[in-house]
């Protein structure tokens, strides 16, 4: 279906098209063709819908519904045309230029100065509707007038999706409905529920009632592995959903043409269920071995016991959860992240490896997976897996949701499996958007919205004919460290705009200066809608290195938007100076200074601080070297003294800079020191920051001898940061820490300044 847009649109307009002069339309995601005719539609209270069948009344109630919503009114609907004033709704089958495919989500919206029509099946037409809605003012006074056009609009993908967690932290009913509400606006399809998982079990099942009885319920701790600054306020976390409540939210998205998509996760990320019914792990774990609703964030070697009973509930499992979900093709069944620690102990395993001829407990992972995927096959779904499930042999007939990366997605794709492509880098919306400084707490990374925009689901790896077997893309967003609905929608808009339009635009169709423009049309209706969007930071705001005394820095804000702004590291608030104008920045030889801004928006809502660091000098040049073993290398020395007794250092090469790894070879609360020598590779030229969360003391250097970090430190943890200029290519860097005794704390964290922190290890060299 994703392919046949373009050749219909071709063949039914083979005419020359001006675009529609901006400021007038500004429709996310950017339709396909627009084009501008004369004149104005102009409707009122007395404007009515033309319907000629059960299912165009169906798209005139829904269109009643939305401006009832907007305006507080509704239009008459009648099967009789009148002479003008009037938005008629067509099938496809009328339209003069064509038949199409039964079930395209294409449709045609002609507006003209006596009457609008929207043509195209019910998806299609509820699409035009949307549209519709977009070219339509917040307000009505009087009358509402639509300038005259053509559109012609269709997606690129068929499956345009959102995921919700919704175990890490249980989002009301309510909340859910809002989401799926949003989706539509922006022609999402899918909506991907992850009900299960190690914090929380959140789907009622009749015939294993302690699913939810127990696995709903824990008692929070928020000592989440992720994020050892965090401490939570210890509230418990439970709550789940009824068969009832799901009918009802199913219902209410398939009358707005989404898809709800279930995932059980198995065979990991089970600890919720295996609290509930233990005997799931028993032949796996020991027989007294205590599982509970995990409290932290992470991976766990908890993991469903391939056994007989096993199966049996995971069948009755998804029987009823399949029946919840009559419209979904699809049952998600996880296959992300399980360990195999309880499978490789196991003799029950191991014994199953002979009979089945397992080679590995990758295959294991497989022949679960097939099993699964046989059960629901014969149920007429499909199984949807994380990419985790290629390891071992994909099942025959899985679709891979890629979200290592795109790798996944490519192997699968070449294997001629479908392929929904949900990588990291580009669509995880619980990755951060900001400096984490400023942001709220989120679980770590740097996804922009400028990035979600520049993702391009078809990798340039397949042929074309491979690329087929891309059906779409999704973000994902997961709840750890997210507790409420309006975190989520910090975190979901309006980077779920820009998706839109990767999913559903023509991809010689985006622009990221157009769609800001557009978006900046978009966020009124979202304050309206009372949605809790992160305001966008204005264009101009970056950082800086210069050798001059003074630069300017000019900024862009957006229509309706106020900044307000310092100089002196302040906290900007409604106080602070109003920018009106470029900022001067004086600096003196190798001083650093922070721009720091807050936006309010139209709606008298102010944004979190954004910032932009202004360096003094120039940029560091690269140790010209070559370096390419991965990780760096370490020398422990215990203890620290001046005494001639000191036994030898150990030295080693490591991966990775976390003291628990020297957990076996020395008492980490007795003194010791430890030092991390090799290269740094800066990616990319940048103002780059270099934190260290450390007791103690530390001292981090690059280059030949540049101090950067140099601090004794105390018993009590210490944040110390540090901004330097680098041009991309390899530094030397040493890291070392020394510890006097007590619990020891050390974390290194890098990354762009502004552009959030990373504990990762990848650019260590040696
Ligand atoms: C995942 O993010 N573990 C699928």
């Amino acid at each position: 279906m994703k392919h046949l847009f373009a050749a219909i649109v071709i063949s039914l307009f083979a005419v020359s098209f001006i675009f529609a002069q901006s400021g007038e339309v500004n429709i996310v995601p950017k339709p396909g063709i627009v084009t501008d005719a004369s004149g104005t539609f102009v409707f009122n209270n007395r404007t009515k819908i033309v319907t000629s069948d059960k299912d165009t009344r169906t798209s005139a109630s829904i269109l009643n519904d939305l401006l009832l919503q907007r305006y507080g009114f509704k239009l008459e609907v009648t099967s009789k045309e009148p002479k003008e004033n009037y938005i008629e709704f067509m099938p496809p089958g009328v339209m003069a230029h064509g038949e199409m495919p039964r079930g395209a989500e294409i449709y045609a919206m002609h507006v003209e100065p006596q009457r609008l029509r929207i043509q195209g099946f019910d998806a299609a037409r509820f699409y035009g509707i949307q549209t519709l809605m977009q070219l339509l003012p917040l307000k009505f006074e009087g009358k509402v007038e639509v300038p005259a056009m053509r559109i012609v609009d269709g997606p690129r993908f068929q499956y345009r999706g959102m995921h919700l967690d919704v175990s890490r932290h249980f989002m009301p009913v309510e909340f859910v409905k809002k989401y799926i509400d949003l989706m539509a606006q922006y022609k999402f399809n899918t909506f991907h529920w992850h009900l299960t998982d190690d914090q929380g079990w959140r789907i009622e099942i009749k015939k294993y009632p302690k699913l939810t009885t127990v696995g709903q319920y824990r008692n929070e701790s928020h000592e989440g592995s992720y994020s050892p600054t965090f401490k939570g306020d210890g509230r418990p976390v439970e709550g789940f959903y009824t068969q009832e409540q799901i009918k009802d939210v199913v219902a209410y998205a398939k009358a707005r043409y989404i898809t709800v998509i279930p995932e059980i996760e198995l065979p990991g990320h089970a600890s919720a269920a295996l609290a509930a019914y233990p005997e799931l792990g028993k032949g796996c774990a020991s027989p007294d071995y205590k599982f509970e609703v995990k409290k932290t964030w992470g991976i766990f070697k908890e993991v469903f016991c391939p056994t007989d009973e096993t199966f049996k509930f995971l069948e009755d499992v998804l029987d009823e959860t399949i029946k919840l979900f009559p419209d979904s093709p699809y049952i998600h069944i996880g296959g992300d992240e399980v360990l195999k620690d309880f499978w490789k102990a196991s003799a029950f395993v191991q014994d199953l490896k002979k009979r089945e001829n397992l080679k590995d407990e990758h295959e294991v992972q497989s022949y679960f997976i097939r099993r699964i995927e046989k059960f629901v096959n014969a149920k007429g779904k499909k199984i949807i897996g994380w990419d985790e499930i290629l390891e071992g042999g994909i099942a025959p007939n899985a679709t891979i949701m890629s979200w290592r990366g795109m790798k996944g997605g490519i192997e699968a794709a070449k294997a001629k499996h479908d392929v929904i492509m949900t990588p990291t880098d580009y669509v995880y919306f619980d990755y951060g958007q900001g400096d984490p400084a400023y942001e709220p707490l989120n679980i770590g990374g740097y996804v922009p919205l400028e990035k979600v925009y520049s993702f391009e689901p078809v990798p340039p790896e397949l042929t074309a004919d491979e690329a087929k077997y891309v059906i779409g893309g999704q973000a994902n967003i997961w709840t750890e460290y997210l507790e409420t609905p309006a975190a989520v929608e910090y975190m979901a808009y309006p980077r779920m705009l820009a998706l839109s339009e990767v999913l559903w635009s023509k991809k010689e169709d985006r622009n990221y200066t157009d769609f800001q423009k557009r978006l900046a049309a978009h966020l009124p209706m979202l304050d309206k809608q009372n949605v809790n969007y992160r305001i966008p930071e204005p264009d101009g705001l970056r950082n800086i290195v210069t050798n001059k005394a003074s630069v300017s820095v000019e900024l862009k804000p957006a229509n309706g938007t106020r900044v307000h702004y310092t100089l002196d590291g302040s906290t900007p608030d409604e106080r602070s100076p109003v920018y009106s104008k470029p900022v001067e920045v004086t600096l003196a030889e190798g001083e650093v200074k922070t721009l720091k801004i807050v936006v309010v928006n139209a709606a008298g809502r102010k944004s979190v601080v954004y910032t932009g660091t202004i360096v003094r000098g120039e940029m560091l040049q690269p140790d010209a070297t070559s370096a390419n073993t991965p990780g760096l290398n370490y020398t422990l020395v215990v203890p620290i003294s001046d005494s001639a007794q000191n036994p030898p250092p150990q030295k080693g090469e490591t991966r990775s800079i976390l003291l628990n790894q020297f957990a076996q070879k020395i008492d980490l609360k007795q003194p010791f020191g430890v030092q991390f020598d090799g290269y740094f590779r800066a990616p990319s030229d940048g103002v780059y920051e270099f934190q260290i969360d450390s007791t103690w003391g530390t001292t981090l250097l690059l280059g030949d001898n540049r101090k950067l970090i140099d601090d004794a430190g105390t018993a009590d943890r210490k944040l110390r940061s540090t901004v330097v200029p680098l041009k991309a290519g390899l530094y030397k860097i040493s890291i070392r820490y020394d510890h006097r005794g007590g619990e020891p704390h050390f974390r290194f964290r890098w990354g762009i300044k502004g552009q959030g922190l990373r504990q990762a290890y990848a650019e260590f060299v040696h």
